[in-house]
């Protein structure tokens, strides 16, 4: 057997249609699932709803149906959403799924309890339904949360705690020694100083008497998994923590999560914690990408930027959005969209740049007969392809994106200096030199593409077979 690789998104609030955001989150992890498969790895794609949540609870009250009913309706818009975005995921967790997901969240907890890090204590204070956590008085914004503009609730109830307090030196030390690596190294310098100050314990559980759904705590039926032991958990039970120990060896622990800034703290500091108290090896790496922005403010409804990704997919195809996320956003910064933007960016690059370029290339080899004599593997291809290598592994993506696009360029100068289209009446032998070799360029860039754009790939490639014009890849936008 190769080598694994194990990477995951987090799991999605069930609440609201997904936006441009969470399309981005799907689409990073896509593009690097789709390198280690090229890559011949053993790899895995972990994606998922979260699901035990009072939001969700409200949310169907509002819709008027049964919980049940909600949350079946929309996960299945977000499994369409992710396979029109062509997220090649392989398992999508519900952690309402109390086959898969509650025993193993059940067994770690019972391992915190063995750790001796989990107690009983009486908590106090003021609660925003909107984040499903507490929130302290200085956050507040006229005595309102700031990002659900309601007032929160005073909350005094017993809970079962988790003594994260015990472990900020031991999940610094593992990040600092690199056992943990968290990119971009700035967010790293943000949770070191966080994990420097110190870590308070945390509320890990909340009474049955309180919330409407939720996995019993083992051994004590009046009080339900507060989020942590919850969600977080949800990366080992998929993988069979709990149920199917061989297959969870296999591939715990995770190569990789990728996250956005917001739930930083969640993953680089709880998360680890919780695992270094279960005995569990903790994961590899984490990216923590930025967000996506509209005109440079978040997307909200009230300031009408918002842009629906599925509205993007139909009217200019999902490769276009994937294109767009990857190469004009940093997954180490908060990137910008705006249907202007991305009009301009489609019709630049993907309809005059790389379809043209296809369509002239192979259009003036149909008119020689002139084929593909040789067809690259992916491993040659990424063999001699060190910097797109490099990029990958360095998670910078665009920058990947960037190397196929300058070679895209690279071959229109090409064909401008060397100008084949004139040569095919005065000098057919030399267009056919030229051909042959843009052909071959066309190979390596195909197979380049296929964690980007896998089913452009897959079109260049029948194009290159059958030695025909594949027609207009990405038409041009008026
Ligand atoms: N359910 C939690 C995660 C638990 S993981 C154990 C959650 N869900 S979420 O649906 O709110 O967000 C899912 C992902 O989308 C997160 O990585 C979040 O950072 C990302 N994004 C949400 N809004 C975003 C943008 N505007 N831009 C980019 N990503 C954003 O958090």
């Amino acid at each position: 057997m190769g080598k694994k690789f194990y990477l995951t998104t987090p799991i999605f609030y069930p609440n609201a249609k997904l936006h441009m955001g969470h399309a981005y989150t799907t689409v990073l992890a896509d593009a690097l699932a789709r390198y280690h498969r090229l890559r011949s790895e053993e790899t895995y794609l972990l994606t998922g709803s979260d699901e035990n949540t009072e939001k969700v609870v409200r949310a169907a009250k509002d819709a008027g149906v049964d919980v049940k009913t909600f949350l079946d309706g929309i996960v299945s818009n977000f499994k369409s959403l992710f396979s029109s975005l062509g997220s090649s995921y392989d398992q999508f967790i519900r952690t309402s799924d109390e086959k898969i997901h509650y025993p193993g969240a059940q067994a770690l907890w019972q391992k915190l309890v063995e750790a001796g890090d989990i107690y009983k204590s009486s908590y106090e204070g003021l609660y925003c339904v909107g984040h499903e956590s507490f929130i302290t008085e200085k956050e507040l914004v006229e005595g309102k949360c700031p990002d659900h503009g309601t007032p929160p609730e005073k909350l005094k109830e017993e809970n079962y705690f988790f003594r994260l307090s015990r472990y900020s030196g031991r999940v610094k030390d593992l990040i600092e020694s690199g056992q943990l690596e968290i990119t971009p190294a700035s967010r790293q310098g943000e949770i070191l100083s966080l994990l420097k100050e110190g870590l308070a314990d945390i509320s890990f559980s909340r009474p049955a008497s309180k919330v409407t759904v939720g996995i019993p705590v083992p051994g004590d039926d009046t009080q339900r998994m507060y989020v942590w032991c919850d969600a977080l958990s949800n990366y080992i039970t998929a993988i069979g923590y709990g149920r199917d120990e061989s297959s969870f060896k296999k591939y715990w622990p995770a190569d990789l999560h990728v996250i956005g800034k917001d739930i930083l703290r969640f993953h680089a500091a709880i998360w680890p914690a919780m695992l270094l108290s279960g005995g569990i090896p903790v994961p590899k790496r984490i990216l923590v990408h930025g967000f996506i922005t509209s005109g440079g403010k978040k997307m909200s409804k009230t300031l009408g930027n918002v842009i629906d990704p599925q509205e993007l997919i139909e009217e200019y195809g999902a490769e276009a959005v994937r294109y767009y996320l990857l190469r004009h956003v940093s997954p180490f910064e908060d990137g910008d969209l705006t249907k202007e933007s991305f009009k301009e960016v489609y019709n630049a690059n993907l309809a005059n740049g790389l379809g043209n370029l296809i369509s002239r290339t192979l259009t003036m080899a149909g008119t020689l007969g002139v084929k593909l004599s040789y067809h690259p593997s992916d491993e040659e291809v990424l063999a001699v392809e060190s910097e797109y290598t490099k990029h990958f592994e360095n998670l910078e993506v665009n920058r990947a994106l960037d190397l196929i696009f300058s070679r895209v360029s690279e071959l229109d100068a090409y064909i401008q200096e060397t100008q084949p289209f004139k040569l095919i009446k005065t000098d057919p032998e030399k267009a056919k030199k030229h051909l042959e070799y843009l052909l071959e360029e066309l190979a390596e860039i195909a197979v380049l593409l296929r964690p980007f754009l896998p089913n452009t790939a897959e079109s260049i490639f029948k194009a290159l077979g059958e030695g025909k014009n594949p027609g207009a890849l990405f038409l041009r936008k008026e």
